[in-house]
């Protein structure tokens, strides 16, 4: 892409969004890179959200956007659904957040058992990152062993003992069959002596190292599709075999379906038919508020009963707020097999006209599973992380920019998902608009 190219994007962005630009001069004073979330942020400046309704998104400008980022895959029900917003006001009413148990939250329960049959008993946080925190300490707990084991590229969250190996340049990570355990700054290295990199797709060399550290490892989590490594499927009998090597060594393994749950009724873990011990979700259980949750065997589970003995803290002044556990119990009655199936459908299809779309490219190609995509400026196969990193991420950088300019909305690395509100209009608005979008930065002939 030439200098030029890319100025005229930049440009058009800018001519579009004074208001949102002059809102980042100021936030840039009080919030670190005037913004609250690292992943918002993106040159020259983010837009700011005037409002948001079904599957479109409003800026300050009063540009519109269909919103295919779904705030990283969270909103699957679209903004402001109508039921969800009802059961909140309903709640508010008699009550938002009480130190005594609501009958909500055994409501949440069921649901959440009903169609995850893996989960036996569960408990709730407020973010997936506090989900996969309580889940690996159940474990250690549980086994009474020190280590946990994660993938590269795998992201759990931002606590100590998931942030490791998450981005790591993978020159300088170890070799692809045994990688290293790469702290970023802020990680002291107690947490990382206590993790275990494995290297995701690659079964061979996941047994050798459990072979090697598999009785001191209490658990392996595992996103079933890699989300932020950029929605990489794992191969045909992967996670089975990684069943098979936790049975072996006695291991508790964690599915991370915070992103996953999206891709079936049951999540991943019913897609891919592989039962784990434990399960741990966010995003589309929350309806748009903040709901997430650690369920599993009964057995592991218990580590947190206080009734039986001194158990593992487990005590969140927000978990299970009634609110949003209404908000939740409301979306999850709405994602019902069929629509839940539908929208799997939708993406599958939309995924193979941008397949055909990108054909036209030097080498951009096109992840995912189900509702769940990713554009790649990478000619590699992508089966793990190391070989998704090595792709040009400023031409996916560029390609979202001019997305915006063409009013679509996806994530700066390339990630973006579909919401059940989407129309047809909408997803052919999305294609004619990558289509503009990719003569816009030069990809394709204009
Ligand atoms: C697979 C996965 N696990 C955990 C998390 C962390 O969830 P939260 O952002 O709610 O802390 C995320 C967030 O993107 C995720 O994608």
């Amino acid at each position: 892409m030439s200098t030029d190219t890319l100025s005229s994007v930049v440009d058009r962005y800018v001519e579009r969004t004074p208001r949102s630009r002059a809102a980042h001069e100021r936030a840039r004073a009080l919030l670190p890179g005037g913004v609250n979330r690292t992943i918002v942020h993106h040159e020259p400046h983010p837009v700011f959200l005037a409002r948001a309704d079904g599957a479109w998104v409003t800026d300050l400008d009063g540009n519109r956007y269909l919103d295919a980022l779904g705030n990283y895959t969270a909103m699957i029900l679209g903004h402001g659904n109508r039921a969800v917003r009802d059961a909140v006001e309903r709640q508010q009413r008699d009550g938002s957040a009480v130190a005594l148990p609501s009958p909500r939250e055994v409501e949440v329960a069921e649901l959440l058992r009903e169609r995850l049959p893996s989960i036996e008993q569960v408990r709730f946080t407020v973010s997936g990152t506090e989900a996969t925190m309580m889940a690996i300490r159940a474990a250690r707990a549980y086994t009474g062993r020190p280590l946990a084991a994660k993938f590269e590229g795998g992201y759990h969250g931002m606590h100590d003992y998931v942030a490791l190996s998450v981005t790591p340049d993978p020159a300088a990570a170890g070799s692809p069959e045994r990688p290293a355990t790469v702290a970023p700054a802020g990680v002291p290295p107690g947490a990382r002596d206590s993790v275990l990199v494995l290297p995701f797709n690659n079964p061979e060399a996941v047994d050798a190292l459990l072979a090697e550290h598999g009785a001191e490892v209490a658990a392996v989590i595992v996103e079933p599709v890699m989300g932020s490594a950029g929605v990489i499927a794992p191969q045909p009998g992967f996670l089975e075999r990684l069943r098979e090597a936790a049975d072996r060594h006695g291991i508790v393994l964690i599915f991370d379906e915070v992103m996953t749950l999206r891709l079936a009724y049951g999540g991943a873990q019913e897609r891919f038919a592989v039962r784990p011990d434990l399960t741990t979700l966010a995003k589309v259980i929350g309806g748009g508020y903040p709901v997430a949750a650690v369920g599993g065997r009964r057995e592991i589970m218990s580590v947190f009963d206080p009734a039986t003995g001194p158990a593992v803290l487990f005590s969140g002044t927000w978990h299970a707020g009634p609110v949003c556990l209404a908000a939740s119990a409301a979306a999850l009655r709405q994602l019902d097999r069929g629509t839940v199936a539908a929208l799997n459908a939708r993406g599958d299809d939309v995924r193979a006209r941008i397949g055909e779309l990108l054909k036209g490219t030097r080498d951009l190609q096109v992840t995912g599973v189900g509702s769940l995509l990713c554009l790649h400026a990478n000619s590699r196969p992508l089966l793990d992380y190391r070989a998704a990193a090595q792709g040009d991420r400023a031409r996916i950088a560029a390609l979202q920019l001019a997305l915006l300019n063409e009013g679509v909305m996806i994530a700066p690395r390339g990630m973006f998902c579909l919401s059940v509100p989407m129309t047809d209009a909408d997803l052919d608005h999305f294609v004619a608009a990558l289509g503009r979008a990719l003569a816009a930065v030069g990809e394709i002939e204009a």
